[in-house]
């Protein structure tokens, strides 16, 4: 144990991480930028070579920077080379919102034979409680958690797109099997987050991480509805939002959307359910969020068709403009994004899709929205903007050119606000949904 201390503290711990996609480069790219040697693990040999490469795939990582530092592979005999092993695979949901945890197993599989003596093992998928020790703790059996080799589950706090907050500046949580290994765990984190939250188990930090995502998705819910009751009333949501963002005390403000998107906020909540459900108890309250969130396609789309009705204009001969198809402003991550739903809709009802999304220039495939794949990102042109029936805001980033899309649209669907419309203003031009 002290060895494996003394080799984090004088950087000479070699880092493995396991999984090289949103969460795994940006963590393996801040430990090489402290210091450490990097061994990245993935199964995915199109990533492999484009980190042994220094070819970015992921906006927020210039890999250019550490040459010698990181290196990556598929073969996971490399295990024996690290001293720390973090796992960032991910934790999807399965048919009927069942958790797949096929990759978290798998790449524990692999790891298995090689893990020796004085390693830290840190999970940092999201996953339900009971994760760690169930799929990792009791699968190793031929040394002592705790003496020999250590584990530790330290849930991912990553917010791509987020200016206002640096990953060092957030603190990690941090929970281990045995107070020797907490202690570990501890000393590394320590290393690159300027705080670290020790829980008393790995199982509460499991627990933790799905109260925050849960916490937002519930709140992302309750606002979605009161958007939706604002609307049958004529209230301007936005307002009375901005008006209740004054009580200093026991309100937070969340902001409408289109849906919800992203690896984590659809999912997760799910995996509380389905541990829960497990237990014998049915969460309610979590699920009626989810539904809520998963309808807003459905209700947008509603009433973008209402209004074609009320201009006496057919939405099956429409052709329609969407902006933004990422699942968030400023990321180029398009998972689980509220666009697909709202365009599969349309399209449905026989109307033509196109759109302009400057940091997703192509739609590759997916597997519930085959009809968009390969479907490529319009150039923002003043006449290309004209041709449409109407333009359905639904990803504000912030270099997407909103003057020229205002000037040139016929109509404007605004699901983010991006255009502020006071509601006993009169604009022809933006509905706001
Ligand atoms: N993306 C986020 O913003 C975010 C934030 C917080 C937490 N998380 C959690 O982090 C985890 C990872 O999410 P992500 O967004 O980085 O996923 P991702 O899909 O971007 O990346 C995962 C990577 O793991 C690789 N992989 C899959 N199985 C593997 C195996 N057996 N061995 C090696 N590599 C394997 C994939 O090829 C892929 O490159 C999930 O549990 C997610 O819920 C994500």
């Amino acid at each position: 144990m002290n060895q494996l201390i003394a080799k984090i503290e004088s950087k000479k711990a070699v880092i493995g991480v396991i999984g090289l996609g949103y969460v795994g480069l940006p963590l393996a790219s801040n430990f090489c930028r402290k210091g450490y040697n990097v061994i990245g693990f993935d199964i995915d040999k199109k990533k492999v070579t484009k980190v042994n490469k220094k070819k970015n795939y992921i906006k927020s990582v210039n890999l250019k920077k550490y040459k010698k530092k990181i290196l990556a592979t598929s073969k996971f005999t490399r295990i024996k080379n690290c001293d720390v092993i973090i796992i960032t695979v991910p934790t999807p949901l399965k048919q009927k919102n069942i958790p797949d945890l096929s990759f978290v197993k798998n790449s524990i599989k692999k790891i298995l034979p090689f893990l020796r003596k004085n390693q830290l093992i840190s999970l940092e998928s999201t996953s339900y409680p009971g994760t760690t020790e169930e799929e990792l703790t009791k699968k190793i059996k031929s040394m002592t958690v705790g003496k020999d080799i250590f584990i530790c589950y330290s849930p991912e706090r990553e917010d791509p797109g987020n200016k206002y907050f640096k990953t060092i500046d957030v603190p990690k949580i941090i929970s281990g099997e045995t107070s020797n290994c907490l202690k570990i765990a501890k000393k590394f984190y320590k290393v690159f987050f300027k705080s670290v939250v020790p829980v008393s188990s790995t199982k509460t930090a499991e627990f933790t991480k799905l109260l925050e995502n849960i916490y937002r998705s519930v709140n992302i819910g309750l606002v979605n509805e009161m958007k939706i009751i604002s609307k049958i009333m004529k209230i301007n949501i936005h307002e009375a939002i901005k008006a209740a963002s004054t009580k200093p005390f026991g309100y937070r403000p969340f902001d409408p959307g289109p849906g919800m998107g992203g690896h984590c906020i659809p999912i997760d909540p799910f995996y509380m359910s389905w541990k829960a459900n497990q237990l014998g108890y049915d969460s309610r309250f979590i699920r009626q969020s989810g539904n809520i969130n998963t309808i807003m396609p459905k209700w947008i789309v509603s009433n973008i068709e209402k209004f074609f009705k009320s201009k006496k204009k057919k939405i099956n001969k429409s052709k329609i403009l969407i902006i933004g198809i990422a699942y968030k402003k400023n990321v180029d991550d398009d998972r689980e994004s509220p666009a697909y739903e709202i365009m599969k809709i349309l399209n449905k009802k026989g109307s033509k899709i196109s759109y302009y999304d400057p940091l997703i220039k192509k739609i590759n495939k997916k597997r519930n929205f085959k009809n968009f794949h390969n479907l490529k990102s319009i150039t923002l042109k003043n006449n290309k903007i004209k041709n449409f029936d109407a333009s359905i805001i639904v990803t504000d980033h912030d270099i997407i050119n909103f003057n020229k899309i205002y000037k040139n649209s016929k109509i404007i669907f605004d699901c983010r606000n991006r255009y502020k419309i006071k509601l006993n203003k009169k604009d022809n031009k933006v509905i706001q949904l």
